[in-house]
C-alpha cells in the first residue's frame, strides 16, 4: 500500500481508502455486518487505513458497523475514521450533536476527521456559525480535523477564512474517469494548498468496470434511478470509455477497476474512497496502488474521457 499524508494533519493515510456508504443497507442494498467486518478485516490486511462513512448512511447504521468491526478486530488505533454530518444539522447546536451522536455510534474517543457532507444549502446557516462549532469540537478533543464535502471553492475558502486557530485538511468531491468537474477549479486550489481530496464514487458507482451496459443495468439499488445509468449515458461510457479501459487492462495485467483507479491516483493529492460488496472487491481495489500507468496511457484515457457526452437531464 502506499500512503499519503491527509492534508497538512501529518496523519498518514492509505492511497486507496474505503467507503462505508454501502454498509448502510439501504441505498446500496441490504448488507450484513458480517460482511462489513469481512470487508474491513480485509482492508486491514492489505494496508488500508481509511475509512470513509456518514451519519446519514443507513440512518447511523453504517457507523454502527464500521464501529463495532474495528472493536472486534482490536484494529482501533490501527486506522483513521473520517464520517461527516449532513448539510441539515449544520447550526452551531446541531453541529455538536451530531458529532457526539457520531461518536457514541463509532464508540471510539475521537472521530479522526468530521467532514460537512454538503452545504446547509436551504437552511441559510451562516458558514461561519457552522465552522466555530467544529473548532469547538477540535477544542474539547472530539474531532481532530476538519474536512469538507461537496463544497463549491468559494464556499470553502469562505469556510477557511471562518477559522481561527485550525485549517481544512480535506475536501470529498466526487471524482472519476467520467465525472471531472473538480479538475476545473478545485483540485489545483487543493493541491496548491496543501489539502487531500478524497474521491468520492471513484469508479462511477461501477459504470467505469464495463460490466454494465444499457441492457445490463444495475437493479435493486440507487442506481436504477442515478442518470449516470440511464441507457444514453450507458452507451456513451460502453462504447467510448470502456474498450480504453479493458484495452490498458489487458496490456498492464490489471483488471479494469484498476486502471480507473490508477488513473485517479496519478493526481497528486487525490485519495480514491472505493465502496466495496465484499473481501474480493477490497482486494482489488487495494491493488490499484504500486505501480503506475505511463504518461502515454494516462493522457489516452483522459482523451477517451473527453469524448464522452453525458447528460444529467434525462427527463
Ligand atoms: N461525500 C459524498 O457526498 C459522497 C457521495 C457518495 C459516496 N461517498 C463515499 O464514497 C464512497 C464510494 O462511492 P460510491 O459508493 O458512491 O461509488 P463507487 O466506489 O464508485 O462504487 C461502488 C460500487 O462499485 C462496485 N465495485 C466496488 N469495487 C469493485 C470492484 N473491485 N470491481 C467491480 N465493481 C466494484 C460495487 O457495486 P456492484 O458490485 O454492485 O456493482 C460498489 O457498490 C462511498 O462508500 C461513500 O463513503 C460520499
Amino acid at each position: 500500500m502506499e500512503y499519503i499524508s491527509l492534508g497538512k494533519s501529518g496523519i498518514k493515510i492509505s492511497r486507496i481508502g474505503l467507503g462505508a456508504w454501502q454498509f448502510g443497507g439501504d441505498a446500496w442494498g441490504p448488507y450484513e455486518y458480517s460482511t462489513a467486518k469481512a470487508v474491513i478485516a480485509k482492508a486491514h490486511e492489505l494496508g488500508i487505513n481509511f475509512i470513509d462513512t456518514a451519519a446519514v448512511y443507513g440512518r447511523g447504521r453504517s457507523e454502527e458497523f464500521v464501529g463495532r468491526a474495528i472493536k472486534e478486530l482490536g484494529i482501533r488505533d490501527h486506522v483513521v475514521i473520517a464520517t461527516k454530518i449532513p448539510g441539515d444539522w449544520h447550526r452551531y447546536d446541531d453541529v455538536l450533536r451530531a458529532a457526539k451522536r457520531s461518536k457514541e455510534r463509532l464508540g471510539i474517543d475521537v472521530i479522526d476527521l468530521l467532514q460537512l457532507h454538503w452545504p446547509a444549502c436551504w437552511h441559510n446557516v451562516p458558514i461561519c456559525e457552522t465552522m466555530r462549532a467544529m473548532e469547538k469540537l477540535v477544542e474539547d478533543g472530539i474531532i481532530r480535523y476538519i474536512g469538507v464535502s461537496n463544497y463549491p471553492l468559494q464556499l470553502l475558502e469562505a469556510a477557511r477564512s471562518c477559522l481561527k486557530k485550525n485549517d481544512i485538511v480535506s475536501s470529498q468531491n466526487r471524482y472519476n474517469l467520467i465525472e471531472r468537474e473538480v479538475e476545473k477549479e478545485l483540485l489545483p486550489y487543493l493541491q496548491r494548498e496543501g489539502m487531500v481530496l478524497i474521491a468520492w464514487s471513484p469508479l462511477a458507482k461501477g459504470a467505469v468496470t464495463g460490466k454494465y451496459t444499457p441492457e445490463n443495468r444495475p437493479r435493486g439499488d440507487l442506481r436504477e434511478n442515478d442518470p449516470l445509468f440511464h441507457p444514453d449515458n450507458l452507451r456513451e461510457i460502453t462504447t467510448k470509455l470502456v474498450p480504453i479501459v479493458k484495452e490498458l487492462s489487458i496490456k498492464y495485467g490489471k483488471t479494469p477497476t484498476q486502471i480507473a483507479l490508477n488513473w485517479l491516483v496519478m493526481h497528486n493529492n487525490v485519495v480514491p474512497i472505493p465502496g466495496a460488496k465484499s473481501p474480493e472487491q477490497v482486494v482489488e481495489n487495494a491493488g490499484a496502488v504500486g505501480w503506475r500507468l505511463s504518461d502515454e496511457d494516462f493522457r489516452k484515457l483522459e482523451s477517451a474521457s473527453n469524448s464522452l457526452v453525458i447528460t444529467y437531464v434525462t427527463w
